[in-house]
């Protein structure tokens, strides 16, 4: 970290289409700067978890009633787990960033986004964990809806084909028997669920840059950050103009 020069900690929102490397993106900023990483993908799917294990999602079907009178026996946190270099999700106390990942919790978590009260609930938290700024925060409303202020928004997007592509090779290198065809009508089929829901859709703010990866590697995309970076830690915040101008 000692070769950016860090004049204050801000706020990195990254949204973006599901598939696109957003989790790894992010995860891979927050370690070179010092910074919080929070994946609140992690945390609708706690919820998710939760309405699962106490009966408000069965056979598939979510009763949105039921989802809501749990919320406020549902407590969240993370914790940094030093092996994995990023923080595992808790429940009420219970480990369970292992479980979350599951088709079971996959195949639900977007109803579950979708209910009001649950959006609500996890936005004031979100709002919470980056009050002291210093934090990526990775998800789809970040930059929309929890920190419309933030002073750094990336969206992150890539063509389909090669997203389908790249989760194809990854659920093949598990032994997954999986079509490529099948994969990429899914990949095509949940950006267009994510992007007409009625509560906060997935949309890129008016101020956000688009970060394209689909013919990018890893490091190009770092390096591509860290400029981007700079330009916008270089220069004066709102709060540094008031100050400059009142002094004058
Ligand atoms: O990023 P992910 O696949 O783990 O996200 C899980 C689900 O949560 C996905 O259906 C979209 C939803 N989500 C959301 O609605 N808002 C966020 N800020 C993050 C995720």
């Amino acid at each position: 970290m000692s070769d950016i020069k860090q004049k204050r900690k801000i706020i990195i929102a990254v949204d973006g289409f599901s598939s696109c490397g957003k989790s790894t993106f992010a995860k891979a900023i927050a370690a070179r700067l010092g910074y919080i990483f929070i994946d609140t993908g992690a945390m609708y799917r706690a919820v998710t978890l939760y309405a699962l294990s106490h009966g408000a999602i069965r056979s598939g079907i979510v009763d949105e009633e039921a989802v809501v009178k749990l919320l406020p026996e549902i407590s969240i946190t993370f914790r940094f787990n030093p092996q994995r270099g990023a923080s595992d999700i808790y429940v009420n106390g219970d480990l369970v960033e292992g479980k979350i990942r599951t088709i079971e919790v996959s195949n639900c978590v977007s109803p579950v986004s979708a209910i009001p009260e649950v959006r609500q609930k996890l936005v004031a938290m979100q709002q919470e964990m980056g009050r002291n700024r210093g934090v990526v925060m990775d998800g789809r409303d970040i930059g929309t809806v929890v920190f419309p202020d933030a002073e750094m928004k990336l969206f992150m997007t890539a063509d389909p084909a090669v997203r389908a592509q790249r989760r194809y090779k990854e659920l093949q290198e598990k032994g997954m028997p999986v079509s490529l065809e099948e994969i990429e009508r899914n990949v095509r089929e949940r950006d267009k669920a994510d992007m007409s829901r009625a509560v906060s859709p997935l949309r890129q703010a008016e101020d956000a840059i688009v970060l394209d990866n689909s013919h990018m590697t890893v490091e190009e995309q770092m390096e591509w950050f860290l400029k981007k970076f700079a330009e916008v830690t270089n220069r004066p915040s709102e709060h540094e103009r008031e100050e400059s101008c009142a002094s004058r």
